[in-house]
């Protein structure tokens, strides 16, 4: 322990997502903090390194107050910056239908309109940080200037951001596509370097954004942008992400017009390596879920975005089973709701449903076969560590260890002044002026009915982020 460079101490109750098997409640902790937003100290506040912390520690520690706790900030591994403009409309449509009626206008809009990008985009970062989301794979427009845009706004609001310009050869909007793989190419390779640039002048700590490679899927591309998309990957060590058999209309498609599945078009074109993240992979069998693994592929699963599209619900316990690294996102706007409590809530549901009907169709002949539904638990995983961990990001940060960046959310539960849970959360049977430890059962009742009344703090690479700007906004 060494208190040089300590710049901040926090106090209080942590929850910890070491793994997806196992949440920790660790009770009065101290954590220390340097200038460039890395963790230098975690233990027990009576523990001896953390008594000589606090008082050769100039700075007083924050103080956690009790009925409140941290825990790391949720990572939405799968979200359409551009369609935040229209969330939440049109989804009695079928996927290609929307996307053709919907998608390709919203961001062929913004392409055309660098003021309402921007507007767009700065209201989309607010929205994510009072949601507790504080690293986001985004998923652009066509347009590099739109997507320096959003890159720009994500790094000035603090948010950890990954931002994918689409690749797209092909369209059923003419006005919304690019002129041929060679020119997508070129500017998917200039895309990548101008994003670089905007952050290269920041120290190392401070770059949030980064670019990602992003055929939109296979529908919009050609075999020769695949092919360049993947040799640029392995080039440049970058990350792809793309969407991988999302729905039936979507896997008929490209059945009928590409005589191929989609797993077999991205892997001969080196587009499913440890560094790809690939969304929904609702219509894969279990051979080719198997591949994924053997790949090292990580899935963005979107558990809302698959109810209204894909017409199958993904088979995430197995999925989990197999190996592969696995995270939740909002899919916005093919997901209505960019809270990741609520991809949560419908990751947890759908594997119930799944479990119910397994069951069902086994009754009394597999009683010993493991279930496929998840529990909250695992959810929060999934919605924290499991996405950074999907991204390369994850060491260390889903138990705060020294050394990982100081990413974490503050989650209020009740009020001991006051004696009463806030906002949602009702019934605790406190006196007044009672101050239990935050329990397992407490943090359950957050997880299935707690809100942005909740969340009293978020803080990426150290830096405090405001949650309030939308109060009274125009
Ligand atoms: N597949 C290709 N583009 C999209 C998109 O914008 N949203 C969803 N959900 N799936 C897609
Ligand atoms: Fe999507």
């Amino acid at each position: 322990m060494n208190d040089v460079g300590t710049a901040m101490l926090i106090r209080g109750t942590f929850v910890t997502l070491p793994s997806l098997a196992a949440l920790h409640i660790l009770t009065d902790y101290l954590l220390g903090v340097d200038e460039t937003g890395h963790i230098t100290h975690f233990s027990a506040a009576n523990s001896p390194t953390s008594k000589a912390l606090l008082t050769s520690t100039a700075v007083p520690p924050i103080q956690i107050p009790q009925g409140s706790f941290l825990l790391p900030p949720f990572c939405d591994l799968h979200l359409h910056a551009p369609q935040f403009l229209y969330q939440g409309t049109g989804l009695h449509l079928s996927l290609m239908q929307w996307l053709d009626e919907y998608a390709f206008k919203a961001e062929e809009r913004l392409d055309a309109d660098p003021a309402l990008a921007r507007r767009v985009y700065t209201r989309l970062a607010q929205r994510l940080i009072e949601n507790g989301t504080g690293t986001v794979l985004l998923f652009g427009t066509i347009k590099e200037g739109t997507n320096l845009i959003l890159a720009d706004t994500m790094q000035r609001a603090g948010v950890r951001a990954l931002v994918g310009k689409l690749s797209m050869d092909i369209s059923s909007r003419p006005s919304y596509v690019e002129a041929s793989a060679e020119a997508a190419l070129s500017a998917a390779r200039s895309f990548v370097s101008r994003c670089k640039e905007t952050v290269a002048a920041l120290p190392a700590h401070s770059r949030l954004v980064a670019p990602v490679l992003t055929p939109r899927f296979v529908p919009t591309c050609s075999n020769e942008l695949l092919e360049g998309l993947g040799r640029l990957a392995a080039e440049q060590s970058l990350r792809v992400q793309s969407h991988m058999a999302e729905a039936h209309d979507q896997v008929e498609w490209v059945r009928s017009e590409r005589g191929a599945e989609d797993i077999d078009v991205f892997d001969q074109r080196g587009l499913l390596t440890p560094d790809t993240i690939q969304a929904h992979c609702t219509f894969l069998d279990a051979a080719a879920l198997a591949r994924v693994a053997d790949r090292g592929t990580a899935i963005a699963h979107c558990p809302l975005s698959n109810a209204y599209f894909s017409a199958a619900p993904f088979a995430l316990r197995e999925v989990l089973a197999a190996g592969v690294r696995v995270g939740l996102g909002t899919d916005v706007a093919g997901g209505y709701s960019l809270d990741m409590m609520s991809a949560m809530r419908h990751a947890v549901t759908v594997s119930r449903m799944r479990e119910g009907k397994r069951r069902l169709e086994h009754a009394g002949e597999n009683e010993a076969a493991e279930s496929v539904a998840i529990d909250w638990k695992e959810a929060l995983y999934l919605a924290t560590q499991g996405g950074k961990e999907a991204l390369g990001l994850g060491r260390g940060s889903g138990s705060f260890e020294v050394g990982a960046p100081f990413d974490a959310q503050q989650i209020q539960i009740f009020d001991a002044e006051k004696g009463a849970g806030i906002g949602a959360l009702d019934f605790f049977d406190l006196e007044l002026g009672e101050s239990p430890d935050v329990s397992i059962e407490m943090v359950e009742k957050w997880w299935c009915i707690g809100d942005g009344r909740n969340r009293v703090g978020l803080w990426v690479q150290g830096n405090r982020l405001e949650l309030s700007v939308l109060v009274g906004h125009e």
